[in-house]
């Protein structure tokens, strides 16, 4: 459907979601054996939580950090670098994980919604500082010294970065691009939508139909290891050399 379009193609919005580093080995949310059956959503992933139990919240994500160095980008990951160095047009690659698959692949420009694992914010003086190591020791924040680091990763009930940024390239693209989420989790579920009002094609890419998937004009079924390159491929091709 939407063959043919691509040649006039100018601006790309590209959401990602836990679907698109599956195949490198990091459990998705919802799907069967997925992060959330294996723990409570109001456990690990809301403030909440962590006023509760802020060692088990820690512990949480220090695995999860950890879990980082086995994991490698897959070919879905580097297709996306490759179509921000080659595209001739404006994109911007908006992703809900936290992990850094998209910067190993060569992503130069990821604009990480939902915070990053490799990433501790300080509750005190709120600076986002760049993190490696585990925090369930309590090491001090390296701007103020207190003792008050937390993982930098948006939580149930907070708001994710630069929605103003996200919401003003949705409103001027002429393509949005949905790899691997499930569109459960509002606002990125409601991308597709504000793209559509605003008069941009939109095309998904999933392993299955998502919750959101009639909003789209297009959905193509498969992983993405195997969809995305193909997709770049036809948007490369289309914009000539
Ligand atoms: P909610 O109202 O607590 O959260 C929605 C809000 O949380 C959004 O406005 C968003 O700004 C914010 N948010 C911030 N960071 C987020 C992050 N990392 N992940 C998710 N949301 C983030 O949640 P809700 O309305 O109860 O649920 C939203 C969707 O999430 C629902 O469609 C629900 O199906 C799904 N959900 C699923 C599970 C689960 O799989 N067990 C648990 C909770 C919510
Ligand atoms: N290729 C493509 N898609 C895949 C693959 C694959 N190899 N494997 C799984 N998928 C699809 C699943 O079919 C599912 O629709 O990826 C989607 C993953 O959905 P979720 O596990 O719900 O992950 P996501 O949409 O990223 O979750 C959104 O919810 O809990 C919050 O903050 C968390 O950012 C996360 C947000």
């Amino acid at each position: 459907m939407l063959e043919g379009l691509m040649a006039e193609i100018e601006r790309i919005v590209i959401l990602t979601g836990a679907g698109i580093s599956a195949e490198s080995g990091i459990d998705t949310f919802r799907s069967a054996g997925g992060l959330w059956e294996q723990h409570r959503v109001e456990d690990v992933a809301t403030p909440e939580g962590f006023a509760r139990n802020p060692n088990l919240v820690l512990n949480f994500y220090d695995m999860r950090r950890a879990a980082l160095a086995h994991a490698a980008p897959n070919a879905a990951h580097m297709a996306l670098a490759r179509l921000e160095r080659e595209f001739s047009g404006e994109l911007l690659l908006v992703t809900q994980n936290v992990d850094d698959l998209h910067e190993r692949g060569g992503s130069a420009s990821v604009l990480h919604m939902h915070g990053e694992l490799k990433s501790a914010l300080c509750t005190s003086c709120e600076t986002r500082s760049r993190w490696e190591a585990t925090m369930i020791d309590r090491p001090p924040c390296p701007v103020c010294r207190a003792p008050t680091l937390r993982p930098d990763v948006v939580w149930f009930g907070e708001m994710p970065y630069q929605m103003g940024r996200i919401y003003q390239a949705l409103e001027t693209c002429d393509l949005f691009v949905s790899i691997g989420t499930s569109g459960a989790v509002y606002p990125a579920a409601g991308f597709v939508q504000e793209a559509r009002r605003l008069g941009a094609r939109t095309l998904e890419l999933n392993l299955e139909p998502s919750e959101g998937s009639r909003l789209f004009h297009e959905t193509r079924l498969g992983p993405a290891s195997r969809l995305v390159p193909e997709w770049v491929e036809e948007v490369l091709d289309a914009q000539g050399p």
